[in-house]
């Protein structure tokens, strides 16, 4: 059993993600700066807490615990638990709003949105702001359900879990829409 100190994975991780916005970074200055670095890294960050939301809520290999930081390694399922001060659903809430906010200052520099690049650019934007908005409403629907769950008010309940899992395909479609939106801007930009 292995524990290693959680801040030095953080700061491993936050400097490998900086190692890979460095080319784009390195790109700008030549036609004027548009911070592309920084939404590569603010992506970086909304890709990195989405996942850890994902992988942890379903234990298949990693685990989140509340408690002093920390990482276990075990040669048995999940083989990993990671300790931390705050749930999976607030690493990956902090980590999407402030990974849209990096994405949003490259977009405030961004000035031509007739290409298909700069089209492709406007669409994430609108769909980064509905996702935020998505993820605030569906973290009000969680709150009502565990209200209502203590409650014991099954009819609402009912209700609520249906509204839940419509939300989550929603929630869910938008996110579909800006991968093939960030697929087509990264194909297309710097041509
Ligand atoms: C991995 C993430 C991203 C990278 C590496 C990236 C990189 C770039 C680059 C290199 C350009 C060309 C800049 C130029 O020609 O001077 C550009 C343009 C643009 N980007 Fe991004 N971008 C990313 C994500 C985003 C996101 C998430 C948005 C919207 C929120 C966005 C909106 C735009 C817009 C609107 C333009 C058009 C700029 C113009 O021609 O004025 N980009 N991007
Ligand atoms: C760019 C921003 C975001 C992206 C790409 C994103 C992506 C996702 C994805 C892919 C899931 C499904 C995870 C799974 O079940 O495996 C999810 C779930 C969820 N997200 Fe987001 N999200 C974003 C922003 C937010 C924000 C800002 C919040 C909260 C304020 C939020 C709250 C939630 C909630 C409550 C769930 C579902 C919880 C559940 O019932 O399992 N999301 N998100």
């Amino acid at each position: 059993m292995r524990r290693l100190n959680l801040l030095g994975v953080f700061a491993v991780a936050v400097l490998l993600l900086l190692l890979s916005s460095a080319p784009v970074l390195a790109d700008e200055g030549e036609e004027g700066a548009n911070f592309g670095g920084l939404a590569a890294f603010g992506v970086a960050l909304i890709f990195t807490g989405t996942a850890y939301y994902a992988l942890t809520k379903r234990r298949l290999f990693i685990e989140h615990r509340k408690g002093e930081p920390g990482i276990v390694v075990r040669p048995e399922r999940p083989y990993i638990t990671v300790f931390g001060p705050v749930y999976p659903m607030t690493i990956h809430h902090t980590f999407t709003v402030i990974g849209t906010l990096l994405a949003l200052a490259h977009f405030a520099t961004c000035t031509d949105y007739s290409t298909i690049g700069g089209g492709a650019g406007l669409g994430m934007a609108i769909t980064l702001v509905l996702l935020n908005i998505s993820g605030f409403y569906g973290r009000y629907i969680h709150i009502r359900i565990e209200r209502t769950a203590r409650k014991s008010e099954m009819r609402a309940l009912k209700r609520l879990v249906v509204l839940l899992r419509r939300w989550k395909v929603f929630h869910v479609a938008l996110v579909v829409v800006f991968l093939i939106l960030l697929g087509v801007h990264l194909a297309t930009v710097g041509d």
